[in-house]
This record gives structure tokens, sequence and C-alpha cells, in this order.
């Protein structure tokens, strides 16, 4: 029987930096992945370039059943620690837009240094490995696993969410939770493309590639950002963002002229251009294929001097207020978050150690914490795994 201080299961984001964590403060750890890689949604992340935090990550970024629960880690360990590791290491990083932080090379920037911090305190981790079965003992928990039998007196669950199942992502952590008496939440794609069917689809389709500056707004929230038009419905930071607040059936209204009073400005544009097309004025703000379509499937193309009083207050209603209903979302197959996850209610805050079983822990996105897109979703895994790794 392998026996050691601490098991790790999931080397992703919050598992790393438990491991290299805890082992700095003289923990012996074991960490496992079922994966032949570790830190594969690190390597994806950003486009390839790992938005690995947000300068102004807060509180408010984050939602959860307990909004409140995310507070004392995010407070104990800082986008600027996370920052300042970054910069011991060399990495060269930049502010994209909205205290967003990439790296100017590659996400593996990101992964080598955790593998490096993890080395040099002697973790690397098991590949390959999967945990068949867990048990709770008197000294702390015994598991079943590809390695043999192993006995820890801490065990953390870092095993993050259900999106995009190609790079690892299982719903272990859920069962262990359960196993162990905890309550899981209800989970569903979060960040995450909205699907269009009928007319809106044909749309979409059509304008396919084009990206437009807007207002995205649903169930009470704002996101101003740029939408994507997909072959399937619509993508794009903005609507990743209300996605986490859509449901379905829900609409979203899309207001595509967020730099301008619509009315006014078309009232404007009759005034000193009576003579131009409404394609052709629209087109001013518009790829010309998107101005030409628009006008062609919502309204009638003539001269802005024909346009009525309340035809031009019909188009600028639908200018900045388009209601889109999304079919659907494309699901955990693209999407970057899990909402919901294991209630933080049987968790304490300060140390991610579970209330009902002494010595479990859960970090990162398998706690029903999830944050808005913009480098959040790792500042969590970062602070609830340093957080734990203090207590293991
Ligand atoms: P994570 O998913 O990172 O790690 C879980 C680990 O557990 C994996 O290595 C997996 O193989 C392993 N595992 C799963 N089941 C197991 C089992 N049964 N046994 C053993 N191991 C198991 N966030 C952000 O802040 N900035 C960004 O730029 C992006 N970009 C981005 C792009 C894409 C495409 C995705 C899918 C996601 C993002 N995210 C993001 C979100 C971010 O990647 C995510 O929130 C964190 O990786 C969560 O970290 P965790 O460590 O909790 O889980």
């Amino acid at each position: 029987m392998r026996s050691t201080d601490v098991v790790i299961i999931g080397a992703g984001a919050a598992g790393l930096m438990c491991a290299m964590t805890a082992a700095a403060r003289g923990r012996k750890v074991l960490l496992i992945d079922s994966s032949n890689k570790a830190g594969k949604k690190i390597l994806m992340s950003g486009g390839g370039r790992c938005n690995f935090t947000n300068m102004y990550a807060e509180p408010a970024n984050f939602f959860s059943q307990n909004p409140h629960f995310c507070k004392s880690a995010l407070a104990r360990y800082t986008p600027w620690d996370f920052i300042a590791m970054v910069s011991e290491h060399g990495v060269p990083y930049h502010e994209k837009k909205l205290g967003q932080l990439f790296c100017d090379n590659k996400s593996k920037d990101i992964l080598n240094m955790l593998l490096e911090e993890c080395a040099q305190v002697g973790v690397a981790p098991h590949l390959d490995t999967s945990v068949h079965q867990i048990e709770k003992t008197e000294a702390g928990y015994q598991l079943d696993t590809d390695l043999g039998p192993v006995a820890a007196e801490s065990l953390v669950i870092a095993t993050g969410g259900l999106s995009i199942p190609t790079l690892g992502a299982t719903g272990f952590g859920y069962d262990v939770a359960r196993q162990f008496g905890h309550t899981v939440l209800p989970t569903r794609a979060g960040l995450v493309p909205f699907t269009m069917s009928g007319m809106l689809k044909e749309l979409c389709t059509e304008l396919s590639g084009t990206s437009v500056a807007c207002v995205v707004s649903a169930n009470g929230q704002s996101f101003r950002e740029n939408i994507l038009f997909t072959h399937r419905g619509l993508s794009g930071p903005a609507i990743l963002q209300i996605s986490s607040f859509w449901h379905p059936g829900d609409a979203v209204q899309i207001n595509l002229l967020p730099d301008h009073d619509a009315l006014e400005w078309l009232q404007g544009q009759q005034s000193a251009r009576p003579d131009s097309e409404l394609k052709t004025v629209l087109g001013e703000l518009f790829t010309k294929k998107m101005a030409t379509l628009i006008t062609d499937t919502w309204f009638a193309s003539k001269p802005m001097k024909q346009q009525t009083p309340a035809q031009l207050r019909e188009i600028a209603d639908r200018l900045s207020a388009w209601q889109v209903v999304p079919a659907g979302t494309e699901g955990y197959r693209t999407a970057e978050v899990t909402l919901g996850g294991v209630d933080t209610s049987d968790i304490s805050s300060k140390t991610m150690e579970s209330l009902k079983s002494p010595g479990l822990y859960f970090i990162g996105e398998v706690l029903d914490v999830t944050g808005h897109l913009g480098g959040f979703n790792f500042q969590w895994a970062w602070a609830s795994g340093y957080a734990a790794a203090q207590y293991v």
C-alpha cells in the first residue's frame, strides 16, 4: 500500500496550484490525472494564449448559489500573486482589454511554469491514472487506483466540470461529492455559443464570420462586447457572457447600435442623406453584406426621405433592441465552463474542506462557483487551490 499525506485527483489548473503549494509546505503529495496530459484546458485556453487572470477580479465577477463563498479565497490569493509568479518565471504577457491578461506567446508557458513549480517541490503528475474506488478510513482516505491501493490523510477533488469531454472532463467529482453526502446543484453549460433555428439560423449562417460591437442583455444582465455570427447561431464574447444567465426559452436583446441613440442617428442621416437608401446608410456602421442582409430581411430598402417617422422608429427599435430567442446552446461540447456543481453550503470557504467528511477537499470548477469570461475562472482555480493547500 502506497501511503502519502495528500492525494489530489485532477492535474488541471486548480490541482496543479494546490499540489505545488501543499508540497512547498512540506506535505507529501500524489497528483493523479486520468488524462494523458496535465492541464489540457490551460493549453486550449484564451485561443492558445491563456487568459490566465484578470487584474480586476472581484467576487462580483463570480456566480454561485452562495455569492459570498468565493470571497475569502479570492482575497487570500489575488491576481497579483499569480502575476508575481508569472513575472518571476519571465513569462511575457499583456493586457488585451478590460484587465484580461494573456500570454504574449503560448498557453504552454503557463502550464510549463506550473509543472516547473511542481517539479521543484518533488511533484510529478501521474497521468493516465484512474481512481476506481474511494473509502473513508480512520486515518483519512483509501483509494483503489491504477497505481494500486493508496492511503492519504487528505483527499482533494480537482476534477473540474463537464465542459469539453474530449479534453478529459468527467462527472467524477460530482460522484465523489454525492458519495460523501454532498448536494450537487444542477449543472448546465456556461460561456457557450447559442444555436438558432429557422430564419434566424439562415441569417446567422449568411453572416457567418461577421463580428459587431453590441450590448447584449438577458434576465437583468448586460454585457458590452462583440458578437460573432456563426454557421450555427451566435457566439463572441458578449454572447458567451450572457449565455451563463440564459435559460431555455428566454429572449436575448441585442443593441446593434450601442454608441448611438438609434432614432436620433437615423433622423440625422435622413436629413443629411435624403436620397441614400437605408442599406447604404447602414453600411456606415456595419459591413456592406450585413447592412444589405438586415435591410432586405427586416425593412424596406428605399431612399431615406421616403421612410415615414413611424418606419424610422420601427427601424430604430429593431436595431437597438433586436429580440432573439435562441434554439439552445452548443452544450458541453464547446462550453468554456460548467455552471452549478458541488453545493458550497457544505464546504468551508476558508479551507475548501468538506463539512460532511473531514479531510476531503473540493477546489476549482467542480464547485458551484463560476466566473465571467475574461480570466476569472482561472483566478478561481488558482485561489481555491491555494486556499486548500494551506490546510491539506
Ligand atoms: P480543469 O478542467 O482544468 O482540470 C480538471 C482535471 O481533472 C483535468 O486534467 C482532467 O483530465 C482531470 N480529470 C477529470 N476527471 C478525472 C478523473 N475521473 N480522474 C482523474 N482525473 C480526472 N478560463 C479562464 O480564466 N481564461 C481562459 O482563457 C479560459 N479559456 C478556456 C477555453 C476553453 C476551450 C475552455 C474549455 C475553458 C476555458 N477557461 C478559461 C475555463 C478554465 O479552463 C476552467 O475554468 C479551469 O480549467 C478549471 O480548472 P479546474 O482545475 O477546476 O479543472
